[in-house]
């Protein structure tokens, strides 16, 4: 890195909390880029309730449990994690520091977390995949056009999952980035566009984004797509239990649930609201991952107990990013699962399968 990036690109590792580490990413980036990362679709009345709705709960305590050392390991189809957290799949993540992706799954690997890796990053599949291949294991893709390809490829390089995004035929109607005529260089989402990972068709699938037409697939498209998939996958973006059924009916082996952090449908309900319905819908065995608006280690504590088995950080762990690089998100994966194993603690909870809806109740008001 030159002289003149270390300057804009701090490696102050100190962070005492993910505010500090949140201030640090705001003075380190452009306020359009910024706006991009906060920003939501439409009133982001989404955007916020993401958040509200963690707090419309309470968690319990549970004195003289005898919990001293609680345990946050746990696995997601069949892959290990030493705490319920993976990062998740945002494009552009050189905007944002240029180790961009592959820094991120370095930080998952030390802290035994895991990544989604997205198609639209900065960074191809392999080189996120050479660069922590015991964190980059589930390689995300949009169902479109040459969907097939894209899984073949993911799996000749080691994936062992697709995360396989629902919710995104067209870009939501993102107000900010609209008000600052935001306009990022593309290359920044093209890691897989081009090199040794570029494949016939995926420009196109990128084109077609941007444009305002939207993508053509439905459920039977994406099932009869997903029978030449050679890996399992997930369905990310599934919010109501209709979807979350019909993704299950046509061979998920997974759900996320979220609403893509408030940037697609804007009012849609938060993601934590929809949880337990689609929880109930699907049987306690299908694995359920929860994302938007996971700020600390009990919003952890609170998804895992209306139903969750793990959550996915995007803002988190580009505050991270933004703010130091490797050694930022490290610190927001280490300050969340602290966060969490004092709750856990506190709470009487021994392991992540204890921490299920008796833990805890609605706030009164
Ligand atoms: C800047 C940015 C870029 C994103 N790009 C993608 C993407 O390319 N594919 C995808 O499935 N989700 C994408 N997402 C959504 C995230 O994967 C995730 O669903 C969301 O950030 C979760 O909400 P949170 O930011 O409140 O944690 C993006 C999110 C952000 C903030």
């Amino acid at each position: 890195m030159t002289a003149q990036l270390d300057s804009f690109y701090p490696t102050r590792v100190d962070f005492g909390t993910l505010d500090e580490i949140h201030r640090a990413a705001a003075a380190a980036l452009p306020a359009e880029v910024m706006d991009f990362v906060e920003g939501g679709a439409g009133k982001e009345i989404t955007l916020r309730d993401n958040r509200a709705a963690f707090d419309r709960w309470r968690i319990l305590p549970a004195p003289m449990s005898g919990v001293g050392s609680p345990s946050t390991r746990t696995e997601i189809l069949g892959m290990p994690l030493q705490t319920p957290i993976l990062t998740a799949p945002f494009g552009g993540d050189a905007l944002f520091h240029p180790d961009g992706h592959p820094a991120v799954a370095r930080a998952a690997q030390a802290r035994g977390a895991l990544s989604v890796v997205p198609e639209a990053g900065s960074y191809s599949y392999q080189r996120v995949r050479a660069a922590a291949p015991g964190a980059a294991r589930i390689a995300q893709v949009h169902p479109f056009g040459h969907v097939g390809a894209v899984a073949d490829r993911v799996a000749r390089l080691g994936y062992e999952a697709l995360c396989v995004t629902l919710d995104c035929p067209v870009g939501g109607f993102r107000t900010r980035n609209m008000a600052n005529r935001f306009d990022p260089d593309q290359r920044h989402f093209a890691g897989n566009l081009t090199g040794e990972n570029g494949a016939p068709g995926v420009a196109e699938i990128f084109g077609q984004l941007l444009k305002r037409g939207g993508m053509v697939w439905d459920w039977a498209t994406l099932a009869t797509a997903a029978t030449g998939f050679g890996l399992p996958w997930i369905a990310k973006g599934v919010l109501t239990p209709a979807a979350a059924e019909q993704a299950v009916a046509i061979g998920a082996s997974g759900l996320v649930v979220s609403n893509h952090g408030g940037r697609q449908v804007d009012p849609a309900p938060a993601s934590l609201d929809m949880l337990p319905g689609i929880r109930a819908a699907v049987g306690p065995d299908v694995p359920i991952l929860l994302d938007s608006g996971i700020r600390t280690g009990s919003d952890v504590f609170l998804a895992l107990a209306l139903g969750a088995d793990a959550v996915i950080i995007g803002r988190a762990a580009i505050y991270g990013l933004a703010a130091a690089g490797e050694a930022g998100v490290d610190r927001v994966l280490e300050l969340l699962t602290e966060e969490l194993r004092t709750l856990m603690i506190l709470a009487g909870t021994p392991g992540i399968a204890e921490i299920d809806s008796s833990r805890i109740v609605r706030a009164s008001s």
